[in-house]
């Protein structure tokens, strides 16, 4: 048995920090953890990556952005993700498919039904068994982000906060398996919260590792 939890949330959230935090968390813990992020994880995903957010192109459509994102997703997806999953690591993904809905749909406006058929194609319908939303002020946020600002955090402000709004739109339409994790106050306050988040989901993982099936 497995688990998958992905970390979701505006730029300078703090993901990538609590991403690692949670990795070393679980690691001290002994369980095996792969750890990556998106776009990337995969030569062609870091590729995509680079061009995705540092291109000064500025004639990228929408819709080619979502292809982009959603040709990353598939690698890992297919190289990374489901390999871990099937040797019974825990992965930690810093961004998965519930980006492109907050991003793309929300954030750039593309219809939502074409965005979950596409990101249906890149995951195989694999989902996060947790998301852990990493919930603050946009503009709060950005000004943690160190400069030069690659192209999403060129993006006005109005841009971020409808990002923030898909997410918590996401979030209360499931429940089960997302968790708003309040990001604004310090990393280790933050830390704290996303642990007693995962910590009771790792009890029934330890316990489904063990039982006879
Ligand atoms: P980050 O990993 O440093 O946050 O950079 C990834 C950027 O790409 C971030 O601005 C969010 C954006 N993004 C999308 O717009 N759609 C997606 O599907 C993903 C995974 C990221």
């Amino acid at each position: 048995m497995a688990l998958f939890i992905s970390l979701e949330g505006c730029e300078g959230c703090g993901k990538s920090t609590q991403a690692k935090r949670l990795t070393a968390g679980l690691q001290r813990h002994g369980y095996r953890v792969t750890r990556t992020y998106e776009p990337g994880g995969t030569p062609l995903g870091e590729q995509l990556r680079r061009y995705l957010k540092k291109s000064r192109d500025a004639a990228i459509s929408a819709e080619a952005e979502l292809l982009l994102f959603a040709a990353a997703r598939s690698q890992l997806t297919r190289n990374v993700i489901l390999p871990a999953l099937k040797q019974g690591h825990v992965v930690i993904c810093d961004r998965y498919a519930d980006s492109t809905v907050a991003y793309q749909g929300y954030g750039r406006g593309l219809p939502l039904d074409t965005i979950a058929t596409v990101n249906h194609l890149a995951t195989g319908g694999l989902q996060p068994d947790l998301v852990l939303l990493l919930d603050m002020d946009p503009s709060r946020a950005l000004q943690r982000k160190k400069q030069p600002r690659d192209r999403f955090e060129h993006e006005v402000v109005e841009f971020h906060e409808r990002v923030r709004y898909g997410y918590l739109e996401l979030a209360r339409s499931d429940p089960s398996r997302w968790t708003v994790i309040d990001a604004s106050g310090s990393f280790a306050r933050t830390t704290q919260y996303i642990w007693q988040t995962v910590s009771p989901l790792l009890d029934r993982y330890s316990l489904l590792q063990q039982s006879p099936e």
